[in-house]
């Protein structure tokens, strides 16, 4: 049986190609993968111990049937994990823990929804967008790069076709919205009536200050928002503290692990 609690697995690359600055992967597993959009991956393919530790990823899809499943991760190379991920090829071992952490609530129905990713936290939000598809949702997204070439190929995003679905943003204006993907939302917003406020729920990956920012937005004008956060990890599962980030709990702080009770987090938890 599929499980939904996290489990070591030894993967085998099937597929692992660059797109523009991403790489997509994919990897068959001995079993389907069950997860919930927002859950992550912790990922290793090198052989040795350097680096020690595996790197999390967001489970970007996964798919297959029982005895046979599938998982796909989209990531940037920025360091040396990475780089050593890019350079792997079909056939290949990977070791993956997965599915971990606490993904986005997707619960409520007859709401409307704003999928926000920045740089590759799109890879983040979009198994939320396929997820809101399957059940007919009523979602937008809004998807920011530095330049055009940044920006994931448009048959990656869910509903990439439809009409006035997807708002493209680029710092140089290259492509889309001219200026941060954050001013995009608050103009958004503010363009809206109360009563669609209202029914509005956010989520959102990517810079830290991205996600400050659009959370200032959303919950100064009332709009419940998830963030999923992006810190370092270690373990990735609960048991090194860190990953910590810190949040209110009444009138103090907290801090809480973002692999174990994130990474996706009540935006008004977060203290920035
Ligand atoms: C829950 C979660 C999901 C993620 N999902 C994805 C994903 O789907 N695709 C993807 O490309 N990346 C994702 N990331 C980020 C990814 O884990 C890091 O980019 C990766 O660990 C970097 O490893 P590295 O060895 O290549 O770089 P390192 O050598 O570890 O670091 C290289 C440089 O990047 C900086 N850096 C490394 N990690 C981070 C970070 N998390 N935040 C800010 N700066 C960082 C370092 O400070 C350093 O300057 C995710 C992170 C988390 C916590
Ligand atoms: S990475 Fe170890 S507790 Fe979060």
């Amino acid at each position: 049986m599929p499980s939904k609690r996290p489990r070591f697995v030894g993967g085998k690359i099937l597929r692992n190609t660059g797109h523009g600055i991403f790489y997509r992967m994919e990897v068959a597993v001995p079993d389907r993968v069950e997860f919930v959009p927002g859950q992550f991956a912790m990922v290793s393919g090198w052989p040795g111990n350097d680096p020690l530790l595996p790197r999390p990823l967001a489970i970007f899809r996964a798919g297959g049937a029982r005895g046979t499943g599938t998982v796909e991760f989209v990531y940037k190379v920025v360091g040396r994990g990475t780089a050593l991920l890019s350079g792997l090829h079909e056939g290949d071992p990977l070791s993956i823990t997965l599915p971990l952490g606490h993904g986005f609530e997707l619960g409520a129905a007859d709401r409307a929804w704003w999928l926000v990713g920045g740089g590759v936290g799109f890879s983040t939000v979009f198994p939320a967008g396929a997820a809101l598809s399957e059940g007919r949702g009523d979602f937008e997204m809004f998807l920011g790069a530095r330049t055009r070439d940044q920006l994931p190929p448009r048959e990656w995003i869910p509903g990439g076709n439809l009409p006035g679905r997807v708002h493209l943003c680029t710092d140089d204006g290259t492509a889309g919205y001219f200026g941060p993907v954050g001013d995009a939302v608050r103009e958004r917003l503010d363009g809206l009536k109360a009563s669609e406020r209202g029914r509005l729920t956010i989520l959102a990956c990517g810079p830290r200050e991205m996600l400050r920012g659009i959370s200032e937005s959303a919950l100064a004008r009332d709009v419940p928002m998830q963030v999923s956060l992006e810190n370092h990890m270690a373990c990735g599962f609960g048991v090194c503290w860190g990953c910590v980030t810190a949040v209110r709990e009444g009138e103090k702080s907290a801090y809480r692990r973002v692999c174990k009770e994130g990474p996706v987090f009540d935006a008004r938890e977060i203290v920035w």
